[in-house]
């Protein structure tokens, strides 16, 4: 795949393995439907706490029944012994993407990456999209998320993680900082009108690719639509 920091432009709409669909509903049914109708159009599906809580393998079977990759969202913050076992445990499931706290520190990470199977990818969350202003000056007093998410990357690279979950507004900034390769997965995005829902800092998607995410996760202004291959359509006419 082409990334702006190799060739300066890359084309919209992406390439199937950059766009993931968040399932994010407590329903198996509605989850089955969803990948369904988008499978031919999306290259990931994304497994979070939601779904996973409730319905743990056969979520995960749901998606790889469709021949996608699996995104095990489980945002894992925990001592590194517990990291790697549940790493270990995402890989036997056919995790091809797992989600870990930057906040866990470097010795978590490590964990995680030791524990990673081959062709996996253990990406660290830096500040989750929806904080910003006061809620976020409650917890880095003095900060910005800019700097944090900056920190925060920096701390997954030497660790050894394979990328970091950021907002749309750190992609660009992120992309400079990173060595080749480095897998930025972008979430909080939104068109314009669309609802932020709890998103505060959020982004279009074709902006967010431009600047160089390798992994646009969609959620609700795909999967709460009425029609959602017609929003997604919407999506990729870069709307
Ligand atoms: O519905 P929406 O587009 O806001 O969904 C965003 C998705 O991205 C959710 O599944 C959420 O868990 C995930 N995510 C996020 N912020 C992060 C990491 C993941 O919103 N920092």
């Amino acid at each position: 795949m082409n990334r702006p920091h190799e060739d300066g432009a890359r084309g919209w709409p992406p390439p199937l393995e950059a766009l993931c669909v968040a399932l994010d509903t407590p329903d198996l049914e509605g989850a089955r439907r969803l990948v369904a109708v988008l499978a031919p159009r999306v290259g990931w599906f994304k497994v979070g706490l939601t779904l996973f809580a409730r319905h743990g393998r056969d979520a995960v079977e749901v998606v790889r029944s469709s021949g996608r990759s699996l995104f095990l969202d489980l945002k894992c913050h925990d001592i590194p012994e517990q990291i790697a076992g549940a790493v270990a445990s995402a890989r036997d499931l056919g995790a091809r993407l797992v989600t870990v706290h930057a906040a866990g520190g470097r010795a978590m990470l490590q964990a995680a990456v030791a524990s990673r199977g081959p062709g996996m990818r253990i990406v660290a969350v830096t500040v989750l999209t929806s904080l910003d202003g006061p809620g976020f000056a409650r917890v880095w007093p003095g900060e910005d998320p800019g700097s944090v998410v900056a920190r925060w990357t920096d701390l997954a690279v030497e660790a050894g993680a394979d990328g970091v979950v950021l907002s749309p507004r750190e992609v660009a900034a992120a992309r400079g900082r990173v060595p080749p390769g480095f897998f930025l997965v972008v979430p909080g995005l939104r068109g314009p009108g669309d609802d932020a829902g709890d998103q505060a800092r959020t982004g279009t998607p074709a902006q967010a690719y431009a600047d160089g995410a390798d992994l646009l996760v969609l959620g609700r202004s795909v999967t709460r639509a009425g029609d959602p291959v017609a929003a997604l359509e919407r999506v990729l006419e870069g709307s």
